[in-house]
């Protein structure tokens, strides 16, 4: 509950932020790394073996002190309490919030509504081991007696993005004999290229969706269920070796015709933006094979306890979110970038795309009133060195402040002739031009005529975030994952939004159940939308009958 003291004190902490902002954002980064020659160790931190640098931000300690300042004003610290605990904060759909039980250690006692939850979850991992084990063993055979060679995720949102971002990125400890792909858009194409060359014979579909009622995943589970029975000439006894769920739904999984026996279960306690180390991640395990499942978790676990329990100052998740809200809220910056430089996290931008947006894109607070300012910064990027020849220019030369989290590794895991130098030897450059730009009187040095000069210069005083880690393992991306979760967790809480609910997707679900039957042809019913949404309805209608007369 906000009490009016609370109210206040964070007033007054946000005041504080916004007069210091005031003084600080004429000053440039060269000026403040000038000023400090050990600037970069002030403002850097390891903990869980990953480490920032955040010394190319616009800040300074004081700025730091405030924005700590600032979290303890808006409860961060009981915030994370009780989410440890086992509140119920998700409380627009009076949910407990308990992603970090997923990776507790079996020990561990988390309780919810009176039950310790860690049991559970230890029962459905030992469940999905034993599954995952007898499909790489090839003891789990298909219908026809040949072993599963191809695995079919079909999922949306959280039980898709983060299957095809782990299996990318943990793609080099992956089973490569096995072949896995993912299905997710209604789009029958996404379902017709993933299967063309498949044998039903070999291919086994996981259908993963917390709640196995949403449109695309079910539609797209129909689908399958036809093509892979009718590479059984229609014998439906065939869907209990080629089909198993994922879901907190065991009815509606028994109504599709999967063998509940057949389904690894999960909870309403956990999002399914935050819910790849659930059973959700039954594919990456398939991929990995259980025991770097298990070193993932440990990866998350880690970082999760560092969260818990490290001062604000040194808290890597805090520190970034804090930064984050920094200059969401004070530089009016709308967009974070982030850049991995390694190749197997290609997927991780889309991914964090639905952990952030869908989070904190929220208009109101707790309570329901309006928020007292912007809420979600938006989170895109792709891989480096990719975006240096494509939008970087942007970023480093156009009128919008973009802060970017650039994301490294010492190890690369294919170490072939220097490639690896080169890589690391761009994103430090990066983050250095960014930062330092080149000055007029640089470029003027260099003999650009004086014409050219304004198009050369680099202003600089661009701020961004250096992750460095030592090699890609599937520990590494556990902590990775956790800390963008956590990240995201202390923007909310600065905000007091409800960062795990997700409202803002039903409306336009239950409209586009409504124009379903609207689209046929055949329908005589009235068309009652605004008049472009009708006449785009018709148009289509018209350009069915057509084209199916041309047929
Ligand atoms: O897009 C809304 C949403 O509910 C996401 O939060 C979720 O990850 C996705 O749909 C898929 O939901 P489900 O796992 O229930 O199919």
């Amino acid at each position: 509950m906000t009490t009016e003291a609370t109210t206040s004190t964070k007033k007054a902490a946000w005041t504080a932020l916004a007069g210091h902002y005031e003084a600080l954002r004429a000053r440039h980064l060269r000026e403040l790394f000038a000023q400090d020659p050990q600037r970069a160790e002030h403002f850097s931190l390891e903990a869980a073996g990953v480490f920032l640098d955040y010394s190319k931000n616009r800040i300074t300690a004081e700025t730091r002190s405030r924005l700590v300042e600032l979290a303890r004003a808006c409860g961060l610290r009981e915030r994370i309490d009780a989410m440890f605990r086992g509140d119920k904060i998700n409380v627009s759909e009076n949910r407990a919030v308990l992603h970090v039980a997923l990776r507790a250690p079996v020990g561990a006692s988390i309780v919810v509504d009176g039950e310790n939850v860690v049991p559970a979850v230890h029962a459905v991992l030992a469940k999905m081991e034993q599954f995952a084990t007898s499909l790489r063993d090839g003891t789990w055979k298909g219908y026809t007696g040949k072993p599963i060679t191809n695995i079919v995720n079909i999922g949306i949102g959280g039980s898709d993005l983060g299957p095809v971002m782990a299996y990318e990125a943990l793609r080099y400890y992956s089973r490569r004999d096995l072949t896995f792909r993912f299905v997710s858009n209604v789009d029958a194409t996404d379902f017709a290229e993933v299967v063309s060359d498949l044998d039903p014979a070999q291919t086994l579909f996981i259908v993963a969706s917390k709640t196995f009622t949403t449109l695309e995943t079910m539609t797209n589970a129909h689908l399958a269920r036809a093509w892979s029975v009718g590479g059984f000439g229609g014998d439906e006894s065939s869907v209990a070796k080629h089909f198993v769920a994922v879901s907190t739904n065991a009815k509606e999984v028994a109504k599709f015709g999967i063998d509940t026996a057949n389904m690894f279960g999960f909870w309403d306690w956990v999002g399914g933006r935050y819910s790849m180390d659930s059973a959700i991640g039954l594919s990456t395990m398939l991929a990995i094979g259980p025991e770097h499942f298990r070193a993932m978790l440990a990866g998350f676990h880690e970082m999760d306890e560092h969260f818990r329990s490290a001062p604000f100052e040194q808290n890597l998740p805090v520190l970034m979110g804090l930064l984050a809200v920094w200059y969401n809220d004070f530089f009016g910056a709308q967009t974070v970038a982030v850049l991995p430089y390694e190749q197997y996290l290609k997927r991780f931008p889309a991914y964090l795309q639905q952990l952030t947006m869908e989070s904190n894109g929220k208009h109101v607070t707790l309570e329901g009133g309006p928020v007292a300012s912007d809420t979600g910064p938006i989170y895109w990027g792709e891989p480096g060195t990719n975006g240096q020849h494509s939008f970087y220019q942007l970023i480093h030369q156009g009128t919008r402040l973009i802060p970017c989290d650039f994301i490294a590794f010492i190890e690369s895991l294919n170490d072939l002739g220097n490639s690896h130098d080169m890589l690391l030897a761009n994103v430090f450059a990066q983050g250095e031009a960014l930062a330092f730009g080149k000055t007029a009187a640089e470029v003027k040095a260099e003999g650009s005529p004086d014409w050219l000069v304004p198009h050369r210069v680099f202003e600089g005083n661009r701020p961004s975030n250096t992750i460095l880690v030592e090699r890609l393992t599937p520990a590494t991306l556990g902590k990775l994952v956790a800390l963008y979760e956590h990240n995201v967790f202390t923007q909310a809480a600065i905000w007091d939004i409800d960062a795990f609910d997700q409202w803002g997707v039903e409306l336009g679900k239950v409209l586009a159940q409504r124009i379903i039957p609207e689209l046929d042809p055949a329908s005589t019913g009235a068309l009652t939308h605004d008049s472009s949404t009708s006449s785009l309805i018709m148009r289509y209608r018209t350009g069915k009958l057509k084209a199916a007369a041309a047929r």
